[in-house]
């Protein structure tokens, strides 16, 4: 068991990896999206649309995929603000989710309440920009087939994350 540090030490050593996430992850396929938010460009009005109007709907989608992400077979999600070297929050964020499948991926996407709202802030502001939008939002997927993968679960509390998920599941 690795032990948990609190805070997280940036200049130590990884720790070593466990073995009893990576057994757990090497019998599932998964679907990791992660959904990039880059709000550094904004600037005005829509800095503001971006902080007032859609990171709350973000947030809010993201909240929903960590605590009741099992309703739509997301093993596990987390809202994340990239930071800089110096610990301080740069205006760039990240939304790794990690599905069952494409299809439950999608099936969130395109009918549940949470990305429905995301997905109609955006479309209320970003058309009138056309090429000027200064807001560079990005989706990455992944399809990882079962067997052709491992992970390490380092620093963290047990039963947190995608062995949590995995577990629950
Ligand atoms: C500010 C954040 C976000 C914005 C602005 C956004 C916006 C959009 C838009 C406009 C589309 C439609 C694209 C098209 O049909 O061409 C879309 C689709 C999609 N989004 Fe998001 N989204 C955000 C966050 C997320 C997050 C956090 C996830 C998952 C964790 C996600 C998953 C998806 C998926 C899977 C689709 C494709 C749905 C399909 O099959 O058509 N999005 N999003």
């Amino acid at each position: 068991m690795v032990p948990l540090r609190m805070p997280p030490d940036w200049n130590s050593p990884i720790p070593a990896w466990s073995s009893t996430f990576a057994d757990a992850v090497e019998q599932v396929s998964l679907c990791i999206i992660r959904s990039g938010q880059d709000w550094s460009s904004t600037e005005g009005l829509q800095r503001r649309e971006y902080l007032e109007r859609m990171e709350p709907v973000l947030e809010a989608g993201m909240a929903f995929l960590r605590d009741r992400g099992q309703e739509v077979n997301c093993h596990a999600g987390r809202y994340m603000r990239e930071i800089g070297r110096d610990g301080a929050g740069t205006d760039r964020s990240l939304g790794p989710a990690y599905f069952r499948t494409m299809a439950d991926l999608e099936g969130w996407a395109e009918t549940h309440p949470t990305h429905l709202a995301i997905f109609k802030t955006f479309l209320g502001i970003a058309p009138k920009y056309g090429a000027n939008l200064q807001l560079r939002p990005w989706h990455e997927v992944s399809l990882l087939p079962a067997g052709n993968q491992f992970g390490e679960h380092a620093n963290c509390a047990a039963g947190t994350g995608l062995l949590g998920g995995l577990a629950s599941g």
